[in-house]
């Protein structure tokens, strides 16, 4: 292991542990102790990684495929093997609830070896006859995807595991070097991916680093010119920044969204609202509502409203809330106390301005309640606003044109579950919706690794889902032969 109380984390500079003159503190949110201290790179030692990941590009994409689909699989099985550890330790320095940290290392698990079996598969050459026209008599078109070069990873604190590993599986299994940053308030599960990567051996000195880079320092990495592909997860402030201030760069940005569960007319059984009520419930609130694609945004029929809004209160108000080490939780603190006053702020608001407050609504210092409005005024902040946090408010609307306008109606686009049996209704949501992703039968926070995740409008662009990924970190570039005889 790379700590112990007294001697901070170490980092991975260019597939090595090396340590920090200066290290920081990452705090539980759940009681603010100590969990680990870690150390900082240096500016030496960053350009040392990033110098290392620009010499190694052209060796790290020649590497074999079985090298790099078996250091994927190691990495796969040894998470597997250490789940309960790096669950707990996501928890500790998340206050994620233990057994959505375990879901999310399953998660990472199934991304690993998603990316080794990607691996063995990817750039296999695509052949195209030519000889459509004349000119083209006894020619052949070979397309192969080649690396856009050195990937830079920044990634978020709400999946501190998984997100990383949507950034780190793809490149190591197309060749491309990687130097990942995690958040500050959350690091130490990508430090212990950095450990598994290391005993995993096989790939180039320089393929990948782990970095702790203070936020402050950042601009200069995105600008640096050997990292031409970014992959940012985060706000859409930050994300957006980035990309301005790096026109000509390959970015893709996972941002943020205010994601709607759809609930149609159709959707009326007993047994319907029972499901719809569950789902929304729980995924309006996991992880404290700290996911891009958590419910924010309930909008019922109205002949369905009614007795949907009593079970998804009820259910809302059974979340069991408290210590996110203890099996029994469903709600933590949110990742820091200001986050929470955050969130009380965008509910008083929303309050003030004529919203009804159904259940929740308080703060307990980085804890926030799990909340429920119905009749948000538009001008409330959190009409508009990625809540990021437990809040999720009720709207009601006439049939499927007025649902499908509602969910519109916002400036992000990344996930919209529809609850409908109507396979037309299913296709037509799939059509109309300006969204990444329409999750039918299900909240939107539906997610499986390996498919398609993206926004439009400002939730971002590029597509993760570790094949997706791979296509962003790499570029087609034809071979065309010439005075074949075919
Ligand atoms: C996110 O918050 O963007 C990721 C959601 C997920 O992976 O489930």
């Amino acid at each position: 292991m790379t700590t112990t109380a007294a001697a901070p984390y170490t980092f991975w500079l260019a597939g090595r542990p090396a340590a920090g003159a200066e290290s920081f503190e990452v705090t539980n949110p759940w009681d603010g102790s100590l969990v680990a201290r870690v150390g900082v790179p240096s500016r030496a030692q960053v350009e040392e990684a990033v110098a290392a990941a620009a010499a190694v590009q052209r060796e790290f994409a020649a590497t074999p495929a079985h090298v790099r689909a078996s250091a994927l699989d190691h990495v796969a099985k040894r998470l597997a093997e250490r789940a309960e550890e790096i669950a707990r330790l996501i928890t500790a320095e998340n206050g994620k609830p233990v057994k959505w940290s375990r879901a999310e290392v399953g998660r990472a698990v199934s991304v690993f070896r998603w990316a080794a079996e990607e691996a063995r598969r990817f750039n296999g050459g695509q052949a195209q006859r030519l000889d459509t026209d004349p000119g083209g008599v006894g020619r052949l078109a070979l397309t192969r995807r080649f690396g856009r070069g050195p990937v830079l990873g920044i990634a978020p604190f709400n999946f501190p595991l998984n997100l990383v590993a949507h950034k780190v599986a793809p490149a190591i299994a197309v060749g491309a070097p990687i130097i990942l940053k995690p958040a500050p308030a959350t690091p130490l599960s990508a430090l212990v991916l950095g450990e598994i990567l290391a005993e995993a051996g096989g790939l180039p000195a320089g393929a990948w680093s782990v970095l702790p880079v203070p936020n402050d320092e950042m601009p200069a990495l995105v600008q640096d010119p050997r990292l031409p592909v970014i992959s940012f997860t985060g706000s859409d402030t930050v994300g957006h920044a980035i990309r301005d201030s790096v026109p000509r760069k390959h970015v893709t940005l996972e941002l943020g969204g205010n994601a709607a569960a759809v609930v149609l007319a159709d959707w009326s059984s007993e047994r319907d609202l029972e499901w719809a009520s569950t789902r929304i419930a729980t995924f309006a609130n996991y992880q404290g509502g700290q996911s891009c694609i958590s419910v924010q945004r309930v909008i019922a029929d109205a002949s369905v409203y009614d007795a949907l809004v009593e079970k998804v209160v009820a259910k809302v108000r059974a979340q069991v809330t408290g210590d996110p080490a203890d099996d029994a939780t469903d709600v933590g603190p949110l990742v820091n106390e200001a986050a929470a006053e955050r969130v009380a702020h965008w509910v008083d608001d929303a309050v003030a301005k004529g919203a009804k407050l159904l259940t929740g609504g308080e703060r307990d210092g980085a804890g926030y309640a799990p909340t429920v409005l119905a009749d948000l005024p538009d001008d409330a902040i959190l009409a508009r606003a990625e809540a990021f946090g437990p809040v999720l408010s009720l709207h009601r609307v006439n049939g499927a044109d007025e649902a499908f306008a509602a969910v519109n109606d916002s400036r992000y686009g990344l996930q919209t579950g529809v609850f409908t049996h109507d396979i037309q209704l299913a296709f037509r949501a799939h059509r109309e919706l300006e969204v990444g992703g329409v999750i039918i039968g299900d909240a939107p926070s539906y997610r499986a690794d390996q498919m398609p995740y993206g926004g439009v409008k400002d939730s971002g662009t590029g597509r993760e889902g570790v094949k997706y990924a791979m296509e962003d970190y790499t570029y087609e570039r034809v071979l065309v032969l010439t005075g074949l005889d075919l």
